[in-house]
């Protein structure tokens, strides 16, 4: 079974990420990591930091002449920026602890106010260095390794934007293949697949930026080739859509998740809503829809999954909200630093990252094994219809 840790102040020294569990025998280097990691750092929107971070994940551990050896794989990322934070972020007291200005205004809709809280912490610094969603960059490091495993069984994640703001995009994904998401995604300012509303999205972006706002809005991440059976009815906590689910909120600004049809669904009669079966000659039956967005009774059904998420807009507001000062109790305008103005172009690569990571136990609990070898000898021997 997968585990997976992650440590790390957003402007620490680094990011570190420990994966468990990985099968031995998974060709891995640090270029498979790579790709994903610059995937996230794209998108219109995103603030200068992601100018001065060029993030590369290096393997400590796990990973010998190219294979991974079954032990905890290690990541580090560094972080670029901590050079201009070492006195902020110092491991060690500072002789004069009062050049550091504490920051005391929490954001609305950050971590700030109740991190402050239930830590106990004076200065709000404390609860945003690891509340930031610099840690997703390691979320998709430890993914892209899942990705890496997945691609042998060829099992793909893919994403794109459907919604910036309100600004809604046609959902062209149903007639593409997962190479053409990707593809396109990975060409688009915005990962949106619609040109037309990629233009109007971005001028929606622009009237954010100008009026010193943030945006947020909806991605779909899709799963292809996952083979029927993952996950389970027998028990809440082993429903594939239960798992994909926490996954997608644990991401940071992440408040909805719908599968298929999502919240759409409740809106039809049963008989339009589902899938009907048709028999077909070559895979025994067919569905001519996919409204179930790939999962039934909480397992995979061989079609693809489609989880559909909202992210609310970023709390860190160049125009200040009203907050109220801690230190004084008065009356006085949120903190605000750099931030980016519309993260969800980057939130889908760490929603892809998020649904790589989720679904390792349910798959390893399948067709598990330690090493490759044992993994496609379970997969080949797996029986189809009991009635063939
Ligand atoms: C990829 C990504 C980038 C983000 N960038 C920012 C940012 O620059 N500024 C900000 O205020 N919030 C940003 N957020 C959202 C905050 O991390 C999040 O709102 C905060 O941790 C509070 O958690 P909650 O929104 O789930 O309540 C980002 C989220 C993601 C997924």
């Amino acid at each position: 079974m997968i585990k997976y840790l992650t440590a790390g102040e957003s402007h620490g020294k680094c990011l570190t990420g420990i994966l468990e569990g990985m099968p031995a025998g998974l060709a891995l280097s640090e270029e498979d990591i790579a790709i994903d990691l610059r995937r996230r750092q794209q998108g219109y929107g995103r603030s200068d930091r992601m100018k001065i971070e060029q993030d590369i994940a290096h393997i400590l551990s796990g990973v010998r002449h190219g294979k991974t050896l079954g032990s905890p794989i290690t990541l580090q990322i560094e972080n670029k920026d901590w050079v201009n934070w070492q006195d902020k972020m110092s491991i060690t007291p500072l002789t004069d602890e009062s050049r550091i200005e504490k920051l005391t205004r929490p954001r609305p809709g950050h971590a700030d106010l109740a991190g402050a809280i239930k830590y106990q912490h004076e200065d709000i610094r404390n609860v945003i260095e690891r509340a930031s969603a610099r840690e997703t960059a390691m979320r998709v490091a430890l993914g892209a390794v899942c990705r890496k495993f997945f691609g042998v069984f060829g099992i793909q994640v893919v994403s794109h934007v459907i919604n910036i703001g309100g600004v809604e995009a046609k959902n062209l994904a149903a007639d593409l293949s997962v190479d053409e998401i990707s593809a396109r995604g990975n060409s688009s300012g915005l990962r949106c697949l619609d040109c037309d509303s990629e233009v109007a999205m971005i001028a929606k972006i622009d009237q954010a930026m100008a009026n010193k706002d943030t945006l947020g809005g909806i991605f779909e991440v899709i799963i292809e080739g996952l083979p029927v059976g993952v996950g389970s009815y027998v028990h809440g906590d082993r429903r594939l859509d239960g798992i994909l689910a926490q996954a997608m909120l644990s991401i940071h600004a992440m408040k909805a998740v719908g599968i298929g049809l999502g919240e759409n669904s409740a809106h039809l009669f049963g008989s339009e809503l589902h899938d009907r079966l048709l028999p077909n000659h070559e895979t025994t039956m067919k569905r001519p829809t996919n409204n179930a967005g790939g999962i039934e009774g909480g397992m995979s059904n061989g079609e693809r999954i489609r989880l559909r998420v909202a992210m609310k807009p970023l709390s860190t507001i160049g125009k200040p909200m009203d907050s109220v000062d801690l230190k004084t109790g008065k009356s006085s305008p949120a903190l605000s630093e750099r931030s980016d103005v519309c993260a969800v172009p980057a939130a889908c690569v760490v929603g892809e990252a998020m649904a790589l990571l989720a679904m390792m136990n349910p798959f390893l609990e399948k067709y598990g094994g330690d090493s490759m070898v044992e993994i496609h000898a379970h997969l080949k021997s797996s029986p189809g219809l009991p009635w063939a």
